[in-house]
């Protein structure tokens, strides 16, 4: 079978589709308090034009999809997408990346549909906070979710932790602690310089969140759960989950990046932090044409950058129009 290689040596095996850019929450580090305007559903990409995507990407070498928004389960018709991408063989891990709102309504019939495994945002655990970062969530409704994902037996379940300094960074060990009693992965994600809210002084290191998780216990490195991602995993001896770190700016993760990010327009971009893209559009309206989809794909895995920006940064760069840049 062909695999996508990239100048760097890297295989680049996972597609990260944002499936909308709608959402109904406005986290502080994601979007601005105004909002942003939608765009127009012409412009978003049909899921019959991302299941074409995807099949030549996985006749290409790619196994592995996640799906992001915005927030995908916002998006109608979503189970029954993860149906359709079931159906392509080659893909032999399907996750979706969700704020958890709508997680109990649908964790069931997800996972029934196919998909493996789940990453829900939890920022924190207190719910006025909650409120207040996700601006609109009710941390209930999250909670809900994480335990219908759990039900459901889609595994494993992964939580993602933004931490922000003087915002939530006091919860890192209570945080930490709900890897104990249950198989959850919590991963602290540094906060990326994308968008208006990012600032040095919100930055908390990784190693200064290693170093608080350590406070509950010896913390011993252990195997990412479904490998490969950008976390450094740790667990307590004894303890059901385990914790991740990942280091998006300080420790960047780039030299084991294995990934391209489908944009809900169509733009097929090479790195989480740079603009630049490949627009697939062209192969797929008004007539989808195979091989210059395939063409497509591999001038994306060929425009990869070695590395991100992000460590220089001082300021937030301009938000792209696809959120979810964490997992
Ligand atoms: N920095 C770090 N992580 C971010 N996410 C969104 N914006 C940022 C940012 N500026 C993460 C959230 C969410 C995932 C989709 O992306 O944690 O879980
Ligand atoms: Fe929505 Fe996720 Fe962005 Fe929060 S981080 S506003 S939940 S897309």
């Amino acid at each position: 079978m062909e695999t996508l290689c990239d100048p760097f040596g890297r295989q680049i095996r996972y597609l990260r589709i944002s499936v909308t850019d709608r959402c109904n929450l406005r986290c502080l580090y994601c979007l601005p308090e105004g909002g942003v305007r939608w765009l127009p559903r012409e412009e978003i990409l049909r899921f019959e034009e991302i299941l074409e995507v995807v099949r030549v990407g996985a006749s290409l070498g790619l196994t592995r999809v996640r799906l992001t928004g915005g927030e995908p389960l916002v998006r109608e018709g979503l189970v029954d997408f993860v149906q359709m991408l079931r159906a392509i063989p080659q893909l032999a891990d399907l996750s979706l990346t969700t704020n958890g709102m709508f997680l109990a309504r649908y964790a069931t019939a997800l996972a029934r549909a196919g998909l493996t495994r789940v990453n829900i945002s939890l920022d924190t655990l207190k719910p006025e906070r909650f409120h207040a970062i996700t601006r609109f969530g009710a941390i209930e409704d999250v909670q809900a979710g994480i335990d219908a994902a759990l039900d459901a037996g889609l595994h494993p379940v992964k939580l993602n932790v933004v931490v922000m300094r003087g915002i939530n960074d006091d919860e890192i060990v209570e945080l930490g602690r709900l890897a104990f009693d249950r198989p959850l992965h919590v991963r602290f994600i540094e906060l990326m310089p994308i968008g208006e809210y990012f600032s040095r002084e919100r930055l908390v290191p990784s190693e200064e969140i290693l170093a608080r998780l350590s406070a509950l216990g010896r913390l011993q490195p252990t195997e990412t759960p479904m490998g490969c991602g950008p976390a450094r995993a740790y667990a307590w001896p004894g303890a059901r989950g385990s914790v991740g770190i990942i280091g998006a700016v300080t420790q960047a993760f780039c030299a084991q990046c294995n990934r391209l990010r489908l944009t809900a327009t169509g733009q097929l971009r090479p790195c989480l932090d740079d603009e630049s893209a490949v627009d697939l559009l062209p192969a797929l309206r008004p007539v989808v044409d195979h091989e210059r989809l395939a063409q497509l794909i591999r001038d994306a895995v060929a425009a990869k950058p070695e590395q991100h920006t992000m460590a220089r940064r001082e300021a937030g760069r301009p938000r792209l129009c696809m959120a979810g840049v964490g997992g």
